[in-house]
């Protein structure tokens, strides 16, 4: 299962099946492992660099709000009984939905900006929102209630909103709707941390579109600039390995290549195999590990792309760039960790939406449904 790979939810898993001290024969029941976990990882919100946590997992990333672990496993437990099972361990997807509960109710508060992936997370895989997705009402409450809301996409069409407008219609048409200020808080960040936009409503057809911002007025916010020179020269070496890989395992892929973006994408119909998407987006990430133009290489369930910069950058810019959309963003320069949820399908070594735990608070879905409801919940604490 490379999809469920996780170092956080494999050592609750571990120590729940296995004893914790082998010598001592120390074994601790489920809501045991619960508890030591909260209070380690709050300790580690505190002290990251010296915590216990990063002891057993040494490339932890940050985590910027305590947890209430115990009272989502309580709240779990009450519909599934999964602390009654003596034989079987919660599965990497029941502690995966424990820790999005406790991460939604934790941040509830002081959220004013949450950032979606896209593919897998708003819609199916390549997919649009249509106006009657449960996706939709959940932005527009989330608009209303004066949080900032923006897509946060590796899909990358420079100088091409349409190509967002057209997946997003669903969300625009709802837009139209609401008032101007509230529509306003809704943005989309493309090509990871390349390409913003934000809401205009066209004079003449009255419509809502999208509209690029110069990237003057926010990719300071980034903290980078990069030559489109030595973003060629990295694309090229990426290029380069992706050729190299698609040969070697008989691929009938085809190379996209773009301004800030490389891939290989699938022309038949039937699926790659995902084990050899995953074997080349090791490999290219090995293959740049020395480039120092930050990027991302990651396996997108059916492609493999290598993008300049990535989402961790993307919503570090938005964190500057949106605290004049919120209602108490006078005096403020930017957002934090701890006012920022990133929701996301994809949070392993091949997955694009790990490096956001670099500057925000994260939940880990796995399918749009699963998105709707644990927004559905958030949006009504
Ligand atoms: P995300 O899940 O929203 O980050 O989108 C990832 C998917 O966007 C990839 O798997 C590709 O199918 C698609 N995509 C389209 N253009 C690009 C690009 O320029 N870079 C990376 N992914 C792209």
């Amino acid at each position: 299962m490379l999809k469920e790979q996780d170092p956080l939810i494999e050592l609750i898993r571990e120590w729940i099946m296995a004893p914790i001290d082998e010598s001592a024969g120390l074994q601790l029941s489920t809501l045991e492992v619960f508890h030591l976990v909260e209070e380690m990882m709050n300790e580690h919100v505190k002290n990251p660099h010296t915590s216990r946590l990063r002891k057993y997992i040494p490339k932890v990333k940050r985590m910027f709000v305590p947890l209430n672990l115990m009272d989502a496993v309580y709240d779990y437990d009450t519909f599934t009984n999964f602390t009654k099972r003596k034989r079987v361990a919660p599965t990497f997807k029941e502690v995966r939905h424990i820790l999005n509960l406790a991460s939604v109710r934790a941040i509830a508060p002081t959220l004013k900006l949450i950032t979606f992936d896209a593919d897998d997370t708003i819609y199916a895989d390549g997919g649009i929102i249509t106006e009657s997705s449960e996706m939709v009402s959940v932005i527009v409450d989330f608009l209303q209630k004066g949080i900032v809301v923006s897509l946060v996409t590796a899909a990358g069409y420079p100088g091409d909103p349409h190509r967002y407008e057209v997946r997003l219609q669903g969300i625009l048409e709802a837009l139209e709707k609401i008032p101007e200020s509230a529509q306003k808080r809704f943005l989309v960040m493309g090509g990871e941390c390349n390409y913003l936009h934000v809401t205009h409503r066209d004079p003449e057809s009255g419509r809502v579109r999208l509209r690029v911002v110069d990237g003057n007025e926010w990719k300071d916010g980034r903290g980078q600039r990069w030559d489109q020179q030595d973003c060629d020269r990295l694309l090229d070496r990426a290029e380069a390995t992706l050729k190299d890989m698609i040969e070697l395992l008989n691929m009938p892929a085809k190379i996209m290549r773009k301004e800030r973006a490389v891939g290989i994408y699938n022309p038949t119909d039937k699926r790659f195999v995902y084990e050899n998407l995953e074997e080349i987006a090791l490999t290219v990430q090995y293959e740049l590990r020395n480039e120092t133009i930050p990027h991302c290489a990651f396996n997108g369930g059916n492609d493999v792309w290598v993008d300049i910069g990535n989402k961790g950058l993307g919503i570090a810019a938005l964190q500057k760039y949106v605290v004049s959309l919120i209602p108490d963003g006078v005096n403020r320069t930017q957002l934090d960790g701890t006012e920022c949820l990133h929701v996301g399908d994809r949070f392993t070594r091949t997955g694009n939406d790990t490096v956001s735990r670099d500057v925000a608070s994260t939940a880990w879905v796995s399918n749009p449904e699963e998105t709707a409801l644990l927004m559905g919940f958030l949006v009504s604490l």
